[in-house]
């Protein structure tokens, strides 16, 4: 396993310009525009586990965008790695914000990433940490250390909702089983603190739509004397919380687990500085749930949050309107044990009963998903901690993140897997933002610390 350091050295440039290739395609998956492009990262991925030694590599149809699956099977009766990460990724936009195209990658150096980061959409999130187990498995392969068997499936549907994958999972029930899942498509808290992530929390993305009066009308003519639309929504929405921040749609909370007091304590232990994160978002204050920390209002707490809102008249200069129409789009994130059918359930209810005389409301449910925990007495975590020791000399932190992987919660229950979560990206490393970038280190760390994971797995459980 220690040659891995020289084959790093050996082929560096070869893995950045690897992933620079996939960088260029703009995989998109929320846009139909970009489904040629999707398709297309789809066989280069599978050209690359070709090219690493896999013995099988397929593109799976689904009813969306395909799975590309890719095995290496040694003996059946050692363990079974099952690696998972996706291909595609969030639109660019707002494109004029980036500093370089997002589908041109380019490296730069930044103040956390003084050996340079790579730049482009997609970067991070999640092709950079996906290529960097196609680039460990490709060292096992061809270096005689794959210890265990691999399996491999990387999808290009999880920025849209992994609609299609829950059909895929049980289908392929089979030809998916293993011992334990691999996922980096996360983060970890600094490049000097590795961490291990514990916890996502889960999703109820709904859409939202007020109608007032039939048609725009002109607001001085009718304003004052006609519901606005838009006005009643921001209203409705700003009802959603209360004073202290507490969420106040009926039963939101009934189900969450509250977190005891010593498991707060040790969780309060991971590295956490206030004014940095202020002094990184260029905020002079939080804002959250009273009666918990930052860091516990981003991963142990329910939200409830407005990621889009749109109606009447946005263009040049003052039109003077008043819509018929305001919409809005709201995510709720979930902790143990939150149902999100139930919650979306919930907040209909809600939303529609709170909506005043003389507006039609309607709220149309997105995607949802399971929050998921795991524990760090399993022989995943201990390996993936005895990882961390060997290639960062430092015991990993256990994190819980505030972000959602819903296809976590859907391989428990359909494969009977627990998942590792081993990320190794950083938190200003802007995904889903503008200027999207991974640091070459963290890459190249990764895929140093990723082939003792399957060692240590691999000793521990045989
Ligand atoms: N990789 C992220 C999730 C993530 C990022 C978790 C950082 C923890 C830390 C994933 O691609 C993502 O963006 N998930 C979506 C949910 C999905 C249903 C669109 C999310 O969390 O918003
Ligand atoms: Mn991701
Ligand atoms: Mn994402």
């Amino acid at each position: 396993m220690e040659q891995i350091n020289d084959y790093i050295n050996t082929h560096k440039d070869r893995f950045i310009s690897e992933l620079i290739e996939l960088l260029k395609i703009p995989s998109i998956s929320a846009d139909p525009a970009f489904s040629q492009d999707v398709l297309e990262t789809a066989r280069a991925v599978e050209k690359s586990l070709k090219a690493a030694g896999c013995d099988k590599t397929e593109i799976c149809e689904t009813k969306g965008y395909p799975v590309v699956y890719a095995e290496k099977i040694i003996d059946p009766s050692l363990p079974t790695v099952l690696v998972y990460g996706h291909y595609d990724v969030q639109p660019p936009d707002p494109i004029e914000l980036w500093t370089s195209p997002p589908f041109e990658p380019v490296i730069k150096k930044t103040d956390l990433h003084p050996e340079g980061a790579i730049f482009a959409r997609g970067a991070c999130d999640d092709k950079g940490q996906m290529y960097m187990h196609v680039k460990a498995v490709e060292f096992m392969i061809k270096n005689d250390a794959l210890p265990c068997n691999v399996k491999l499936m990387i999808e290009g549907e999880e920025e849209v909702g992994s609609d299609s994958l829950a059909d895929f999972l049980t289908e392929h029930k089979e030809k998916l089983s293993n011992d334990i899942i691999l996922i980096s498509d996360t983060g970890m808290i600094a490049n000097d603190v590795p961490s291990i992530t514990t916890g996502l929390r889960g999703l109820s993305y709904v859409e939202v739509e007020v109608t007032g009066p039939n048609r725009d009308l002109h607001s001085g003519i009718y304003g004052g004397a006609v519901p606005n639309p838009i006005n009643v929504l921001n209203k409705m929405i700003a009802s959603l919380h209360d004073e202290n921040n507490h969420i106040t749609i009926p039963g939101f909370y009934d189900r969450v687990e509250e977190v005891s007091a010593a498991e707060r304590a040790e969780m309060a232990k991971a590295p956490f500085n206030l004014d940095e994160y202020k002094k990184a978002l260029d905020i002079d204050d939080v804002q959250g749930e009273k009666g918990f920390t930052t860091s516990e209002r981003y991963s142990i707490r329910p939200t409830l949050d407005v990621n889009g809102i749109w109606g009447g008249y946005t263009g040049e200069g003052a039109k003077t309107v008043i819509a018929s129409k305001a919409y809005a789009k709201i995510s709720m994130r979930l902790v143990p044990d939150q149902d999100p059918d139930e919650i979306t359930e919930l907040f209909t209810t809600h939303f529609e009963s709170i909506a005043p005389k003389g507006v039609k409301v309607k709220v149309t449910p997105h995607h949802g998903g399971l929050p998921y925990v795991t524990n760090m007495d399993s022989l995943g975590y201990q390996a993936a901690a005895k990882a961390y020791e060997t290639t960062f000399d430092k015991t990993p932190v256990p994190e819980r993140t505030g972000g959602s992987i819903p296809i976590v919660a859907l391989f428990e229950q359909v494969l009977e897997s627990k998942t590792i979560l081993m990320g190794f990206g950083l938190d200003s490393d802007a995904i889903h933002s503008p200027n999207e970038h991974f640091g070459v280190w963290n890459y190249l760390k990764g895929i140093e610390t990723i082939p003792y994971f399957y060692k240590y797995y691999t000793e521990l459980s045989t």
